[in-house]
Order: C-alpha cells, then sequence, then structure tokens
C-alpha cells in the first residue's frame, strides 16, 4: 500500500501516519523529518535547508526530490510507504511519477486533510515532540500525563522552531500558492480522497481505515 497524505500545515499529516505505521508497518517518509534530522546531524544539506525552514519557504525542489529518490530505493519500501508532506507543489508530483515508474510502483491513495486555518495555528503552536522518539503532542489537545516528559519513553518535549504564528502564517500561504493545486492534480486519477481534517484525531483515523481497507 503506498499512499501520499496532503495537507496544509498542522492538518494532521504526520499524526496520521504514524498511526497507520503502527497498524500496518509502511514506513512514514516525512521530508520535513528528514530535513531535521539532517540539520541536527549538522550535515550540509540540513544547514541549507534551515534557511527555507525557519522562513516558511520551500526548500528547493532537487533538494527534496534526491531525499525521496534515495528513501523510496530503501529494503523497507517493498510493501509500501507513507509520503508526508511530499510532494509539495506540481514539479515534485511530476517528479515523483517519474520515481514511482522508474521503480514499478504506484500510488494507491492520496488522502487530502482539509483544515480551516484558524485551527491550524492552533494545533501547530501547541504542538510539541519527543526528543527521543518523535511521538506528537498537543499541549492543549492530546497533552502528556507529566508537563515536558513523554508518555512512551520518558524523554524531553520540544517545540519546532518554525512552530511560531508568523512562521505558520507564511507556511499556510505557500501550501495555498503551491501545495494545494495537488488535490486537482491527482484528483483525476481515480485514487484521490478528501477528508475532513477537522474531525477527532480517531476519527479521521477510522476514515483512513475505510480507504485503505477498500483496496
Ligand atoms: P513539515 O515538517 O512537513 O511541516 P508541515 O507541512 O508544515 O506540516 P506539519 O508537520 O506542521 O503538520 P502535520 O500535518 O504533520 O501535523 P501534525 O500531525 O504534526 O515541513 C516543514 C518544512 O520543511 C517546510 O515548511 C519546508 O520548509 C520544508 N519541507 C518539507 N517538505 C518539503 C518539500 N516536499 N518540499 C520543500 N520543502 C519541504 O499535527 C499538528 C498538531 O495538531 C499536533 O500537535 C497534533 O497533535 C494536533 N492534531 C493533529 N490532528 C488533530 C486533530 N484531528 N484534532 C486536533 N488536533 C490534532
Ligand atoms: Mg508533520
Ligand atoms: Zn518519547
Amino acid at each position: 500500500m503506498n499512499l501520499i497524505l496532503l495537507g496544509p500545515p498542522g492538518a494532521g499529516k504526520g499524526t496520521q501516519a504514524k498511526r497507520i505505521t503502527e497498524t500496518h508497518g509502511f514506513p512514514q517518509i516525512s521530508t520535513g523529518d528528514i530535513l531535521r534530522e539532517a540539520l541536527k546531524n549538522g550535515t550540509e544539506m540540513g544547514l541549507k535547508a534551515k534557511s527555507f525552514m525557519d522562513q516558511g519557504k520551500l526548500v528547493p525542489d532537487e533538494v527534496v526530490i534526491g531525499i525521496i529518490d534515495d528513501r523510496l530505493r530503501q529494503g523497507d519500501c517493498k510493501s509500501g510507504l507513507i509520503l508526508d508532506g511530499f510532494p509539495r507543489n506540481v514539479a515534485q508530483a511530476e517528479a515523483l511519477g517519474k520515481l514511482l515508474d522508474r521503480l514499478g510502483k504506484q500510488i494507491d491513495f492520496v488522502i487530502d486533510l482539509s483544515v480551516e486555518e484558524g485551527e491550524l495555528v492552533q494545533r501547530i503552536c501547541g504542538r510539541r515532540t519527543c526528543k527521543k522518539c518523535g511521538m506528537g503532542y498537543h499541549i492543549s489537545f492530546t497533552p502528556p500525563v507529566a508537563d515536558g516528559i513523554c508518555d512512551k519513553c520518558g524523554g524531553e518535549l520540544s517545540q519546532r522552531s518554525d512552530d511560531n504564528e508568523e512562521t505558520v502564517k507564511k507556511r499556510f500561504s505557500v501550501y495555498k500558492e503551491q501545495s494545494e493545486q495537488l488535490g486537482a492534480f491527482y484528483s483525476t486519477t481515480g485514487r484521490y480522497r478528501k477528508l475532513n481534517g477537522m474531525a477527532d484525531i480517531n476519527e479521521v483515523y477510522r476514515s483512513i481505515e475505510e480507504i485503505i481497507g477498500a483496496a
């Protein structure tokens, strides 16, 4: 099962991808996570990406397409994968189509989570992530039992540097200009499904299960 999760910043792509991975085992491939990891490790790619990410702009296409090209060839993608945050514009979607053709793979479903802008800002500004295991929280909606500590592994929770109101607004405008049109791009394939991302996390997940169960 090969899936693409689309949606604006804070729509719940990462949250839902992690749930799908837990149930089905397909790896979550988040270009945002890969870039943040590269930055943490001080690689040239990570340092180059940082200024774009901090401004809420897209990292250049050749960088993220290169990341996906390497990642899709890895053995754990054999039985399925979940793309989270890629593609983000038409050029990336076209490049993905070519990569998949070359690997003899195809996308089963493109799931587009729609959420209103006001809700996104609230979600993103309250988001916290475990430094150790990557588990996601929200200080109001899904808080950890102990403040600042991961329920799952006891790791310290942190906030992303691009998760402030100003950068979120920029990320949202980039989404509107470049990424939203991917809905139209994929809608002709018969594999495109739009979901109400405003619903409760469990409800969104149930809808995803209905879609992928129908394959
Ligand atoms: P990336 O890391 O992908 O960020 P994003 O797209 O802005 O999306 P987020 O990760 O913020 O949101 P999400 O949809 O994963 O939401 P989440 O599940 O965490 O990219 C960051 C940057 O990297 C980009 O700005 C760009 O610079 C660069 N980049 C990455 N990919 C690129 C590409 N392909 N090309 C170029 N540049 C690229 O949920 C958010 C919060 O809401 C959480 O706290 C969660 O608990 C909560 N929540 C989730 N679902 C619900 C719900 N249903 N109800 C209530 N709360 C919920
Ligand atoms: Mg994410
Ligand atoms: Zn943890």
